[in-house]
């Protein structure tokens, strides 16, 4: 434990040396085959905010990720049709653009890949499968040209992949510049408070940037699809691990069965961590403070201090960014619609 200790420390040292706090950058990732357009954002906005893409009518992906608020929707785990929960909590859409990897355990490669998934997840939105998600959209006239106009070089715009395409492109314009951070980093000395400043030095050199490094703390220099993947807990045997429940979720290795993969992770960001309790892959954790003080104990082997954990959570709260205004969509009329298969 102790030579896994300075391991640690010794590459959180290195890590500082090579790498320096950056703001969020201004450029938003986006794949070669689906650049972003005006048509597409909107298209993208209605689909998102559309129970009609549920089986029974009731749950949109704003249900889950309330772009109103915190792009989560504070719950432990998401609920979705017939008041079913998942075993994950529904982790922020705000700069999930900037994600190297999709999901908690980075299942999905973008954007594009992970807004395929809950239409037919049978607990979120329910549908039997993709098909009938196109049957549904196109019963709806506004829809079809919608999306002839979002994708005029299509011959049958109206597709899958275009619908994630959409939903993706409009996901690219939830990001949230301008941090108390991003301003200092820029050279605005005033834009943090002593406190946070502290709390910024005091994540170096502990060590928690030996994982939650780059604009994001995500992981450094990733490309996209390409996800930073650690164990959780990284030093078994805290008493977190029970009150938690840490261990029983496997992450990683559900996907791909590899044992060094059991209970590994993708390191998830900081920004607007402080708007999105409550905390981590099964949301068992309900403050901010809380997840701090188990991050030191399971990655570290550290009992924070009390003034450790204040400084730490103030850093942390300078990570929120400003919010560009959300405004409801109009959605596209229901004539003759009905849903189909029926719930
Ligand atoms: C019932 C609640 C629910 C609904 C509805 C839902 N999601 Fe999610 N979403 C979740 C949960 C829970 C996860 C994490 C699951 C996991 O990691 O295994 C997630 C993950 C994501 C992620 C990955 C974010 C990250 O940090 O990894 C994105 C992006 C996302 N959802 C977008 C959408 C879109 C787009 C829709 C609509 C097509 C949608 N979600 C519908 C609950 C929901
Ligand atoms: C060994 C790598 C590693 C180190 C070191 C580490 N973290 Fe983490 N952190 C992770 C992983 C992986 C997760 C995702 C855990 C999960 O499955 O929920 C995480 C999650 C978090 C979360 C919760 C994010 C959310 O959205 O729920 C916070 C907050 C956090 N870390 C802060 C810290 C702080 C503060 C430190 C230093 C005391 C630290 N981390 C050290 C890997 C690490």
């Amino acid at each position: 434990m102790h030579l896994r200790k300075s391991l640690l420390l010794f590459s959180a040292l290195v890590s500082t040396s090579v790498w320096a706090l950056k703001p969020l950058p201004q450029k938003v990732p986006t794949p070669a085959d689906n650049p972003i357009t005006p048509a597409k954002v909107e298209l993208g906005k209605m689909l998102y905010f559309d129970p009609r893409l549920s089986i029974d009518g009731t749950i949109s992906c704003n249900s889950c990720h309330n772009v109103m608020a915190d792009g989560a929707d504070g719950r432990p785990v998401g609920v979705g049709v017939r008041g079913q929960r998942g075993g994950r909590g529904s982790p922020t859409v705000w700069n999930s653009a900037f994600n190297s990897v999709q999901f908690w355990d980075g299942r999905a490669a973008s954007l594009e890949d992970q807004a395929k998934g809950p239409l037919t997840n049978p607990i979120e939105m329910g549908m039997p499968n993709h098909d009938e998600v196109i049957k549904r959209i196109n019963q709806i006239p506004g829809y079809v040209s919608a999306f002839k106009k979002a994708f005029p070089k299509d011959n049958s715009a109206v597709n899958i992949d275009n619908l994630a395409k959409a939903i993706a492109t409009y996901e690219r314009t939830l990001i949230t510049p301008n941090s108390p951070f991003d301003k200092f980093i820029k050279g605005n000395k005033k834009a943090m408070t002593a406190q946070q400043i502290r709390g910024m030095k005091l994540i170096e050199e502990i060590g928690c940037t030996s994982c939650h490094t780059g604009d994001n703390f995500n992981g450094e220099g990733l490309k996209m699809g390409e996800g930073n993947y650690q164990p959780f807990p990284q030093i078994p045997g805290s008493d977190y691990d029970k009150k938690y429940d840490l261990l029983s979720d496997k992450g990683r290795y559900e996907v791909t069965k590899k044992n060094d993969d059991k209970n590994h992770w993708r390191v998830p960001t900081w920004r607007n961590v402080a708007l999105t309790a409550p905390y981590f892959h099964n949301g068992k954790v309900k403050t901010l403070d809380e997840a701090v003080r188990v991050m030191g104990k399971t990655q570290l082997g550290m009992d924070l201090t009390d003034p450790q954990v204040s400084d730490i959570v103030a850093f942390l709260n300078a990570l929120t960014g400003e919010f560009p205004k959300q405004t409801m969509p109009i959605l596209p009329p229901t004539e003759n619609f009905s849903l189909t298969p029926e719930p």
